[in-house]
């Protein structure tokens, strides 16, 4: 019998990794626009796909790899580099590409997540060849991933990019502030 979808299934680390390059050519594509309205959608491309790709890799890729690879600093370390990630997500989500900082809060996300993506990619020590290593069952996972990925992006087209939640952040008290301004020495 012929299968219901075309498209092959993925392993957990491709699927991933194909992430990754999604949010990498968003990132491109919001630096090579000045446009406010484009701006805009790809940002919130950006935030939405994030912030699912997050959610799987923390409901479950994360907790595959916890107690099997054999550096576990670096599933913590996954862990508190998402939730640096969420405050600026959360941060352009709520805000306009006419706002002050608002390149700044995308570029900055960028690099948080170029080092995410070199965390879990490189080949020798990363997290992906750390879970192969370790004999994670990747086939398995890339349909639970899938699955799980797919419920996700069908709820935030129903009902929007929900806040983010932090898994490591326990919400201590930020204050908002301003950058301060340089108070002109009188003459
Ligand atoms: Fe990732």
């Amino acid at each position: 019998m012929a299968k219901t979808s075309g498209k092959a299934s993925m392993d957990a680390v491709a699927l991933l990794k194909a992430d990754h390059r999604k949010v990498e050519e968003l990132f491109a594509a919001f630096e090579a626009t000045n446009s406010a309205s484009r701006k805009k959608s790809i940002a919130t491309q950006i935030c939405t796909e994030l912030t699912v790709h997050a959610t799987i890799e923390e409901e479950i890729f994360y907790p595959a790899c916890e107690g099997t690879v054999e550096d576990q600093d670096l599933v913590d370390e996954a862990y508190v580099e998402h939730d640096g990630a969420k405050v600026l997500i959360a941060e352009i989500t709520a805000s306009e590409p006419s706002a002050p900082f608002y390149d700044a809060k995308v570029k900055v996300l960028s690099e948080m997540i170029k080092h995410h993506v070199k965390e879990e990619e490189r080949r020798v020590d990363g997290l992906f060849a750390e879970a192969k290593a370790a004999g994670v069952d990747v086939d398995a996972l890339g349909d639970q991933l899938m699955r799980r990925k797919k419920e996700l992006m069908a709820q935030v087209k129903s009902t929007g990019l929900p806040p983010p939640i932090t898994r490591t952040f326990m919400g201590h008290d930020i204050e908002a502030g301003a950058p301060v301004e340089v108070a002109e020495e009188a003459a």
